[in-house]
């Protein structure tokens, strides 16, 4: 694991927006995995504005989101695809028809079987995530195999409240719970994997995920067996780090 120290979160969207430029300008036809949460706000706005002034060009990328609130259509103001539209895609020239997001609603274990045909077919070049306070990446929350492919999910109380302090007005019952998620093993595959982590509130998370044995009790820890892991973590979220 590639571990990069960095003073706040302004730094490391700085830094996370470098990283996904360069995978960009070097292969303008890439596939980027994508993240929701409020974790990549600040690096999206960077994408955006770097496309703004530099030109850079999203004509021939495709994308390929991690997760969906079930239950949520796609032009709910609290999906992740409308969160992805807002936040990057309305303002990059990305052909919408080269954006994935899974689907949270209609046959589920159809929609997860062709969202890993999806992904089996376009193997990702970068993964970008977040990092959930008890250790999930995508909505893999602990306790989910390691092999696992994208599935349907039960949402942890813990992070129902998290995402309704951030999202939701703060109304934890507008909060779904439940939601559709690529799995471990697909996010495995990816060729490289970005993970930013931010605030007290993941130390833990990070403490567990870079230092302790690998355990499907925190999922991230899965990603100390890629080989190409780039972890950008600020102060404040490597408070605990020991080693
Ligand atoms: C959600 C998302 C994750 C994200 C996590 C952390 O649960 N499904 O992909 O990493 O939240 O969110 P935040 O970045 O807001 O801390």
């Amino acid at each position: 694991m590639k571990i990069i120290i960095v003073k706040d979160y302004e730094e490391a969207s700085q830094k996370a927006c470098e990283i996904m430029l360069e995978v960009v300008k070097n292969k303008p036809n890439a596939n980027l995995g994508l993240a929701t949460g409020s974790t990549p706000v600040r690096l999206y706005e960077l994408m955006r504005e770097d496309h703004k002034k530099n030109g850079t060009s999203y004509k021939d990328i495709k994308s390929f989101n991690l997760d969906e609130y079930f239950g949520l259509e796609q032009s709910h103001p609290q999906s992740y695809h409308y969160f992805m539209c807002k936040n990057l895609f309305n303002e990059l020239d990305i052909n919408m028809n080269n954006v994935h997001v899974p689907k949270g609603n209609g046959n589920i274990d159809e929609e997860c079987a062709n969202y890993n045909q999806l992904l089996a077919d376009n193997p990702i070049d970068i993964q970008l995530l977040g990092i959930g306070s008890n250790g999930h990446i995508g909505f893999n929350e602990p306790g989910t195999p390691f092999d696992s492919v994208t599935h349907k999910v039960d949402l942890k109380q813990s992070t129902i409240e998290d995402n309704a302090r951030l999202f939701f007005n703060g109304k934890i019952e507008d909060v779904p719970t439940q939601a559709v998620s690529m799995g471990i093993a697909n996010i495995m595959q990816a060729k490289k994997v970005l993970l930013i982590a931010c605030g007290s509130g993941k130390a833990t998370a990070v403490k567990g995920m870079i230092e302790d044995p690998k355990t499907t009790d925190l999922p991230a820890s899965a990603l100390q067996d890629h080989s190409d892991v780039t972890l950008i973590i600020d102060e404040a979220a490597a408070s605990l780090l020991t080693k």
